[in-house]
């Protein structure tokens, strides 16, 4: 690690978002959030420290079109004057070329403060530092071979999907480019591997987090997230013999360039992303995907988001994982309305795992660990809770000490100071057949499939309760295991994940985050190598969970729209997405949490993907880069910040600026009070030339919504049609917020655009 990092590090920890399972167990590097020792900061002489500065700049009059050589030598003259260039060079980290005007560099305080001096200084200030936070999943998204979306897409062929991560592992075969063709002529991307390991379908290869080493991924992450958004089929793909099939990315034909920004432990610092979103709009790329991200922060604060900006205007699109802070509210990172905000969800496959009692009861429960010699007779069934010794029913460490739970089923309880996985070893040490564990009151119906080291099922707190009271029922509790393997049409899936994060969005508010949910849940896709000698599956295969899962899903579809509508903007594609969204689980009930309880538009924002139906979404709202400006004024933001975002000279009057809500969105989210509100929306038809739509309105409690006009018809020549839309309260209910539906409705087609109203 280079020592310019360390101090990065003072202020702030880039994670990528990585939900901890089961794997952690095996691979101590992606456990928690890495906490990095944060005792150097600032402990002498604060203004004499260097530090990695960000520095943005507004071209001068004459410089608009300036070369990139000229751009540099301008940026060096505001570095201080040493005596030598070459200690210069050393304070420049990166110039910034494509996606913003400026500079990294390594400044003390009062330097970065002298800079504020000179012309076409914008603004200076410390980097933060962020946290980091399938072999089915296409099959889930209704996507197949040879038909319909898939097909007709060509699985994204000849689009370019660049992902910043941790790197990559460039030999595994889910980056074969077997049928590859040759990237589009445009692709100026470079490959910072020897030899020949770059291909057709991984195109390129670089390295911010270390210059001059190879971009090699040495934490699997961003092996796993490329392989899912546009990984080569690989057949015979399993983990633990689970999950077996063919592996394969969403865009399984698009290519791929890799930008590495973060560590092997996934810290990514903000000039390094910065550096790797202006290489991948200069190298060609069409799609971003950053399944990285740090705290809700002001966009003109927020790298991402102002790099983001930057790719949009030339028409590439950004997915960003919202989050991994859920359940909490106001949890979301990346939440800019030209990002597409992606949060996660279960997918409908189980790994069973079904308790069979003495008395032919069976509750369904999972485990992940499916051992094939486990005899399905009976054996005698112990809580762990016995004895009166209430806090044993835990399973922590010592706990088993004093009975014999030799050749025993042991029911353990969640709770106390031990992980499931850590509560089997000490049923396993105890000499103990097998484990159930059941959910506390809190954890409810939310079970999962670890990775046990003995034969076990973790099954919901009722069935806890139910196994719990046939213990009390009898004189001799009898009770085996019944590994039923992965089983598929779960129909309560998809759930949104407990971890996702979730609304309402704190930088903007008036924006309904998070845009849509991806298959984030127990995920297979490529990893550096096999996790460990139990899983003997050789290449690496590895499952698990975060919205950094589910971000290269949607990166992976959105691929796949720029195949097939090669014409659509950045906001096109996410409207599209987010207009055609499920509301409802494969049972056709509304979706829910992990708890089985109703989740609101903050959790699940638009819906689900249907990717076939986002590839004919009737109408979308479009929104023109600089449509953002009027916006940024609105949000209060003055003309430094705004430019700083647009990266040019903005002058915000209040005739320029609108209400956020006033974006054209394919969304609603207001704050309410007494006086109504109106807005309007402009949609463009991409359907039939010739149709005509309805509005279907499904209002808010306490609020009436009034859309004029009610009906549209297209077929006259125009692609384009307004309509405005009245919010106005009509009781005083006692919610802190409502929720309801605005839907266009042709014959063919339901444009559905969700409504959030804050009271
Ligand atoms: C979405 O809904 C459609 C029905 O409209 C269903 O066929 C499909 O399986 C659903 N997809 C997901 C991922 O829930
Ligand atoms: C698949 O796509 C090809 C080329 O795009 C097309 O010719 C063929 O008809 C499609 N097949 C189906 C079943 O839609
Ligand atoms: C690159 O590969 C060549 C040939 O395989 C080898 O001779 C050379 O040492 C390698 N360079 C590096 C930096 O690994
Ligand atoms: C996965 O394994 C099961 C059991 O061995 C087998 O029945 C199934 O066909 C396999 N699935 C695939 C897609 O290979
Ligand atoms: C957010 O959470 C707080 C505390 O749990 C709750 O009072 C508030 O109503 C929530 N807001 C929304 C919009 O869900
Ligand atoms: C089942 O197989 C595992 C792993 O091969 C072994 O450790 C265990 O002892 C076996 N159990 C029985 C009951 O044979
Ligand atoms: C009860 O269980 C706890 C937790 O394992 C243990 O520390 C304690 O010694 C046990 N108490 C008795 C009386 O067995
Ligand atoms: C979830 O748990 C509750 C109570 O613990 C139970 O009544 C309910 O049936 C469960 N729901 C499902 C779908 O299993
Ligand atoms: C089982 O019996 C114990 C002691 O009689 C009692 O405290 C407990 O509530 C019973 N549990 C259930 C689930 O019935
Ligand atoms: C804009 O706000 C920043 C703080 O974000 C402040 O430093 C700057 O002076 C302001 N600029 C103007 C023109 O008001
Ligand atoms: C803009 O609006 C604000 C508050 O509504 C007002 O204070 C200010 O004077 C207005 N400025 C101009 C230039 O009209």
């Amino acid at each position: 690690m280079e020592n310019w990092r360390c101090t990065i590090f003072l202020t702030m920890l880039v994670t990528i978002l990585l939900v901890p399972t089961f794997v952690f167990s095996l691979s101590p590097a992606i456990t928690d959030p890495i906490v990095l020792s944060s005792t150097s900061s600032g402990i002498i002489n604060q203004d004499s420290k260097l530090e990695t500065y960000i520095v943005f700049l507004e071209k001068p009059e004459g410089m608009e079109s300036a070369k990139p050589e000229d751009l540099d030598s301008w940026y060096q003259s505001f570095l201080p004057a040493v005596t030598t260039s070459s200690s210069n060079q050393q304070r420049l980290i990166y110039s910034y070329h494509n996606v913003v005007t400026g500079f990294a560099a390594k400044l003390t305080k009062q330097e970065a403060k002298a800079m504020e001096m000179k012309e076409g200084f914008m603004s200076a200030r410390p980097q933060n530092v962020l946290n980091v936070q399938t072999t089915h999943t296409p099959d889930f998204l209704g996507l197949q071979r040879n038909l319909g979306f898939w097909n007709h897409s060509n699985y994204g062929k000849g689009v370019i999907v660049g992902v910043l991560d941790t790197g990559v592992t460039p030999n595994h075969p889910s980056f074969s480019d077997e049928g590859m063709p040759p990237p589009p002529s445009k692709w100026k991307g470079k490959c910072e591997f020897n030899g020949t390991l770059c291909n057709n379908k991984l195109i390129g290869a670089r390295n911010f987090y270390s210059a001059g080493k190879p971009p090699t991924d040495g934490h699997g992450h961003g092996t796993h997230t490329a392989s899912t958004a546009a990984g080569s089929p690989v057949q015979g793909a399993s983990f633990f013999d689970q999950y077996n099939g063919t592996a394969v990315g969403i865009a399984s034909s698009a290519h791929l360039a890799i930008y590495q920004v973060c560590s092997e432990f996934g810290s990514c610092s903000e000039s390094d992303i910065l550096a790797g979103m202006d290489a991948a709009v200069e190298d060609g790329c069409d799609v971003l995907s950053l399944s990285l991200g740090g705290p809700s922060r002001p966009f003109y604060d927020d790298s991402i988001a102002i790099g983001a900006f930057g790719a949009i205007q030339k028409g590439i699109f950004v997915s960003c994982a919202a989050g991994n802070s859920g359940p909490s509210n106001e949890s979301l990172s990346n939440e800019a309305p030209w990002i597409l905000t992606v949060g996660a969800s279960t997918v409908d496959r189980s790994i069973r795992a079904t308790v069979m009692l003495g008395n032919n009861a069976q509750y369904d429960g999972e485990s992940f660990y499916q051992p094939k010699n486990f005899s399905s007779s009976l054996l005698p069934l112990f809580y762990a809770g016995s004895n009166g010794n209430e806090s044993g029913a835990f399973c922590d460490p010592g706990s088993l000490k004093d009975v014999d739970v030799r050749e025993k089923v042991v029911l353990c309880e969640r709770g106390g100071f031990s992980g499931l996985i850590d509560k089997g070893q000490v049923v396993k040490d105890a000499g103990g057949a097998a484990m159930i564990v059941m959910n506390d009151e809190v954890s409810g119906n939310v079970t999962t499939a670890s990775l046990h080291v003995l034969p076990a099922s973790h099954v919901s707190y009722a069935d806890g309760l139910s196994i719990k009271a046939y213990i009390n029922s009898t004189a001799s509790p009898m009770a085996t295991i019944l590994f039923k393997g992965t089983v598929f049409g779960v129909p309560y899936a998809p759930q949104v994940a407990t971890f996702s994060s979730r609304g309402p969005s704190l930088a903007c508010p008036g924006i309904l985050k998070p845009d849509i949910l991806g298959p984030g849940v127990l995920i297979l896709a490529a990893w550096l190598h096999p996790v460990d000698n139990r899983a003997n599956t050789t290449p690496g295969f590895n499952v698990i969970s975060g919205t950094s899962m589910a971000t290269p899903h949607l990166s992976g579809i959105a691929a796949l729209l720029k195949s097939s509508h090669p014409e659509w903007s950045p906001a096109a594609i996410k409207s599209a997405i987010m207009t055609t969204a499920n509301l409802t689980n494969l049972g056709g009930m509304p979706i829910t949490d992990q708890f089985f309880d109703p989740v609101d538009v903050f959790g699940i924002g638009s819906g689900h993907v249907n990717p076939t139906k986002a590839d004919d979404p009737g109408l979308v709202y479009d929104i023109q880069p600089d449509d953002y400006i009027p916006y940024l004024c609105g949000l209060g933001y003055n003309n430094t910040e705004v430019g700083i975002i647009v990266q040019r000279p903005v002058t915000c009057s209040n005739s320029s600026s609108i209400p956020e809500a006033q974006l054209n969105y394919p969304s609603f989210s207001i704050k309410l009070g007494s006086i109504p509100q109106t807005y309007t929306r402009t949609v463009t038809n991409v359907g039939p030339s010739k149709s005509s739509y309805i509005a279907e309105i499904n209002s808010p409690q306490g609020v009436d919504v009034k859309v004029t006009p009610s009906g549209i018809q297209f077929g006259g020549g125009d692609l384009k049609a307004t309509y405005s839309v009245t919010f106005t309260r009509t009781a005083n209910v006692n919610v802190p917020f409502a929720q309801g539906y605005l839907n266009w409705v042709s014959a063919d087609h339901v444009v559905r655009s969700p409504i959030a109203v804050i009271f």
